[in-house]
């Protein structure tokens, strides 16, 4: 959890901005009764938004709620690829702009609903002649190019669950995902652009596939052709564009029950096993489609774009399905902000005319590094919102945002919500609520949040504790794959009949929400998810270390970076060459963005009589602050010295 001094800092923060008159004037939702309407019947609320949608069969019950499972939409049929692509060919927006994506070396490539649909209706037949059925696992380890949404919505279109894997995870990250679903089929690129250099993805799966034998065929799509030449197993390796070549554009899409799995997405949480997180067809698309709609303020003319990688839940959510479903036109970006040069992001906005912007706190602390003269250079006139989403924004982050980025004109919403609440959760609705730079605002109409304390009552206005959510949400993760059990301990047995955030948080005086971080063993770097046991698998994994204990401590630009304490085995001596030999460790086995900053050798690690590490006192070291208690320590000698060689060595 972040420091003390920071949590007061941040109730200080008194500025509040309405939403500006014309804005207001317009906005999808400008009725503020919608919060109370929601509450007094939030299954009915929940139920008008499903609806909304187009049901091959209409469900007969809203929500059965059977803790901690529940089912939403009971009795309904429909498919996620009809909603995303056929229901909007049928109509007006046949020739609309579905995606726009741009490459990173400055190709580009527009795909309307009408294109979309043929390419996605011709891979779900390849995938179908490759033996894909219904219910079957496909894992997807591609760049940010359009065959990673055709691959989703194609997977969606005949019922298989699509599990889709980021492409900066490592051959063994990628291995372990593939064999926990027992993966059929894998999508793959021979390589991807990163800031002008080539990702090997093809060599990494090949490498991941030599240790996963439920993987029958591999599809390969050509991004860079002769600059990444591939190692090709041809009893096993398909060439996308081949098998395209020759498949029909006609498939018919499977009618799928509300509860059947649309995807799985697996997400650190706080032992060293990635967990699959489920979530369902009808719930899924009835919460990303809603949000998308009422947060982002929608519009049909609009052009969207948010910055995340597909890799991640953001991606899943807010530039495939939410914006899919609503006949939106969203753009997707292949590479990195900086490359060629720090104005690429307002390039891209200036050149598709972009209205609304969504991106993580961690990019707009770097543009504000790189100056305000990068942003200034273009023609950022069109946008009229922009969003947030992945950790805490700092006031100052959001200040600048709102000044450079929206030039003094346009709403924020900063988001908040999880890879397992599939939709936004907390949020401004920028036609109705006044924000307060920092802060995610109230949680949305239908969805019920609070915080609480450690016996799981509420705590008053101010008051730090637990985020918790009280009710059940349409999209809702269902389950952890193959693992029911870790479902319900996780989320559910701390605090009975409520979810457990794994964040914590505190409200004002206005029935505000502060974020204040994750209060478990979840690191936050630069918006992406990191479990200190995964980091610490992999540096005991490496020969020379005896035991390694994992912390996220504060950075300025990442929002925490990843500092790990080490004690080596007997004989190794501690060398600057060993540490950048445990990060290249650590960044193979799971990815560069595990890859730790600070390594720190020590010869003994606090820890309580009974022999667990205490991390908070490790925390406390790396981020210069006085010892909390440590009256449970077997030794408190150890941290004391601990801290006194740290200060020596970190300066
Ligand atoms: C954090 C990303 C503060 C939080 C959508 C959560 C946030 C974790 C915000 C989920 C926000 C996300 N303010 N913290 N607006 N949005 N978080 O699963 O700690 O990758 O638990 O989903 O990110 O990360 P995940």
């Amino acid at each position: 959890m972040a420091s003390d001094e920071r949590f007061e800092a941040l109730l200080q923060e008194h500025r509040r901005f309405a939403p500006p008159p014309d804005f207001a004037a317009r906005a999808v939702v400008a009725d503020p009764t919608i919060y109370d309407k929601a509450a007094a019947d939030p299954e009915a609320f929940w139920a008008e938004e499903a609806r909304r949608l187009d049901w091959f069969e209409p469900f007969r019950e809203i929500l059965r709620w059977d803790p901690p499972h529940a089912q939403w939409f009971l009795g309904g049929r429909l498919n996620a690829a009809y909603n995303c692509l056929d229901r909007h060919i049928q109509g007006p927006r046949r020739n609309k702009a579905a995606i726009i994506w741009e490459g990173e070396p400055g190709d580009s490539r527009v795909l309307t609903y009408d294109q979309l649909g043929r390419e996605v209706g011709k891979f779900a037949n390849v995938l179908k002649r490759l033996g894909v059925k219904k219910g079957d696992r496909v894992t997807i380890y591609l760049p940010m190019i359009p065959e990673l949404p055709i691959a989703m919505l194609a997977c969606a279109r005949i019922g298989a669950v699509h599990s889709v894997v980021f492409g900066g995870f490592s051959a063994e990250a990628l291995r372990d995902r593939i064999n926990d679903a027992q993966a059929s089929v894998l999508v793959t690129a021979d390589a991807g652009w990163r800031r002008g250099n080539l990702i090997p993805l093809k060599a990494n799966a090949d490498a991941a596939l030599r240790d996963a034998p439920s993987v029958r065929h591999t599809v390969v799509v050509r991004r860079v052709g002769d600059r990444a030449p591939v190692d090709w197993h041809p009893e096993r390796d398909v060439w996308w564009h081949e098998a395209v070549a020759a498949s029909p554009a006609h498939c018919p899409p499977e009618p799928m029950d509300s509860e059947d799995p649309l995807f799985i997405l697996y997400t650190s949480g706080t032992t060293g096993k990635p967990k699959g997180i489920v979530h369902s067809t009808g719930g899924y698309l009835t919460g990303v489609a809603a949000t998308t709609r009422m947060v982002f303020d929608l519009h049909e003319e609009d052009v969207y774009f948010c910055t995340a990688d597909i890799g991640w839940v953001t991606g899943h959510s807010y530039i495939v399905y939410g914006p899919l479903a609503n006949g939106a036109t969203t753009v997707m970006y292949e590479g990195s902000p900086d490359w060629p040069d720090r104005g690429r992001m307002w390039a891209i906005v200036e050149k598709y005319g972009v209205n609304i912007y969504y991106t993580a706190p961690t990019a707009i602390r770097a543009q504000m590094r790189w100056g305000p003269e990068w942003p200034a250079r273009y023609d950022l006139s069109s946008l009229r919102l922009l969003g947030t989403v992945g950790e805490p924004i700092n006031p100052e982050a959001w200040m600048w945002y709102h000044e450079h980025i929206g030039r003094g004109r346009t709403p924020i919403v900063d988001t908040w919500w999880q890879t397992e609440t599939g939709a936004i959760m907390i949020s401004p609705l920028p036609g109705i609520t006044a924000t307060k730079p920092g802060s995610a605002t109230r949680p949305l109409p239908g969805v019920s949040a609070a915080v609480v304390n450690e016996r799981g009552e509420p705590v008053g206005p101010g008051e730090g504790g637990y985020l918790v959510l009280t009710r059940p949400w349409p999209s809702m993760l269902r389950t952890i794959y193959g693992d029911d059990e870790r479902y319900r301990a996780q989320y559910w047995s701390r605090f009975p009949g409520m979810y457990l955030t794994g964040d914590g948080a505190r409200v004002d005086e206005d029935g505000y929400f502060w974020l204040l971080g994750r209060v478990d063993d979840v690191i936050n770097v630069s918006g992406h998810r990191i479990g200190t046991m995964e980091v610490e698998s992999a540096l005991v994994d490496h020969a020379a270390v005896a035991e390694a204990a994992v912390i996220g401590r504060h950075d300025e630009l990442k929002g925490q970076a990843i500092a790990a304490f080490v004690t080596l085995k007997e004989s190794v001596p501690a060398s600057d060459a060993l540490k950048a030999e445990l990060k290249a460790h650590v960044a193979q086995k799971i990815g560069a963005l595990a890859r730790p900053d600070d390594i720190f050798f020590t010869a003994e690690l606090p820890k309580t009589r009974s022999g667990k590490i205490m991390r908070r006192l490790l925390r406390d070291i790396a981020e210069g602050r006085a010892l909390g208690d440590t009256t449970t320590l077997a030794d408190p000698a150890v941290v004391q010295q601990l801290k006194a060689q740290y200060e020596e060595a970190e300066g």
